[in-house]
């Protein structure tokens, strides 16, 4: 059977396009588009639509500048594969993933700041014992003892949440970025105690570049900018009821922490890390001796009708009635 090139569409209800110009193209394809069924994806189209030509209007763009963005593109695409997705990589480094986290996750009251979850969370993790290593025993980076509790925005305690949390070697890489992973090293599962305390150990985590070596690497050069995160710890905390919080803890002083490639950088997620001399306290923590560094950081969770109270406000100022997502 030859392949249909059409779908039904009746041509009377479709609005005139024909003889466009600068100033009428906005308006027709709007016009043309505005038959769509579903009132959400519309209103999406309608306002992509209306700052894309705004953009190509604005700067006079010319036709190689046009093709240049569509090979850009097309370059994006054909370097995607199954264990890498460029186009996550561009709307990070253009931070269109910070701002799409920012908004659906926004700052309740007290709560713990959202933040960039990233590529490298994988759902293997071994479970660890309170105050157990995510990293192994052929882990080189300084040992890192981490601890603190899981709290509502009331101060209550939290017990039995899910905590997941991963951090690359002391290398800068992430256990999945290596072809040989046999097991998951550097991350690890565990609970908030009765009491919503938590405690585990790990390795001081170390800035690392994201890949350089694609499009988005050429337009981060193209740009000026480097291709760093700063040093980083990401955790993700569930528990019945709460937004699941994802978020990450950054150490002061990396040299990266205003320049972070994918915006990932928070005020209030940058920590201090104590150094620990004493033998005495590194055997109590778990480790065989001193020194250490010690993290000491409480999570604050958002209840799920706080957040949806945040977002819903958040909306009413800028999403007809009804474009609106049923939270
Ligand atoms: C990360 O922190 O793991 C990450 C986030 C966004 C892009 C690349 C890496
Ligand atoms: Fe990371």
């Amino acid at each position: 059977m030859a392949p249909s090139n059409t779908h039904e569409v009746d041509l009377s209800k479709l609005s005139d396009v024909s003889d466009i110009s600068p100033e009428t193209i906005t308006d027709r394809v709007n016009a043309i588009n505005s038959l769509c069924p579903n009132p959400r994806q519309k209103f999406i189209m309608e306002r992509l639509i209306t700052h894309l030509h705004q953009v190509v209007s604005e700067t006079n763009l010319t036709t190689e500048e046009w093709m240049t963005t569509i090979q850009f593109l097309t370059r994006v695409g054909q370097t995607c594969t199954n264990i890498r997705q460029e186009f996550i990589l561009l709307s990070d480094v253009m931070g269109a993933s910070a701002l799409v986290d920012s908004i659906n996750h926004p700052k309740v009251g007290g709560s713990t700041e959202n933040t960039v979850l990233g590529p490298f969370f994988t759902k293997d993790a071994a479970d660890i014992p309170h105050g157990g290593s995510i990293a192994s025993a052929k882990q080189s980076g300084t040992p890192m003892f981490v601890y603190g509790r899981i709290l509502d925005t009331s101060g209550q305690a939290i017990p039995n949440a899910k905590i997941e949390t991963w951090e690359t070697d002391a290398e800068g890489f992430y256990d999945t970025q290596y072809a040989d992973r046999q097991e998951p090293d550097c991350r690890g599962r565990l609970k908030s105690q009765g009491d919503g305390s938590y405690a585990f150990r790990g390795i001081v985590p170390v800035a690392y570049p994201i890949p350089g070596d694609g499009p988005v690497g050429d337009l981060l050069k193209s740009l000026g900018r480097h291709n760093f995160r700063p040093a980083h710890l990401h955790m993700m905390i569930e528990a019945p009821g709460f937004e699941t919080l994802i978020t990450a803890l950054y150490p002061r002083g990396d040299k990266y922490l205003k320049s972070d490639a994918v915006f990932g950088v928070k005020t209030s997620l940058i920590v201090d890390l104590q150094d620990v001399t004493s033998d005495e306290e590194a055997r109590a923590k778990g480790f065989e001796s001193a020194p250490f560094k010690l993290l000491k950081q409480d999570f604050v969770l958002v209840r799920q009708e706080e957040a949806k109270k945040a977002r819903v406000e958040r909306a009413a100022k800028t999403v007809p009635d009804e474009a609106k997502v049923d939270d």
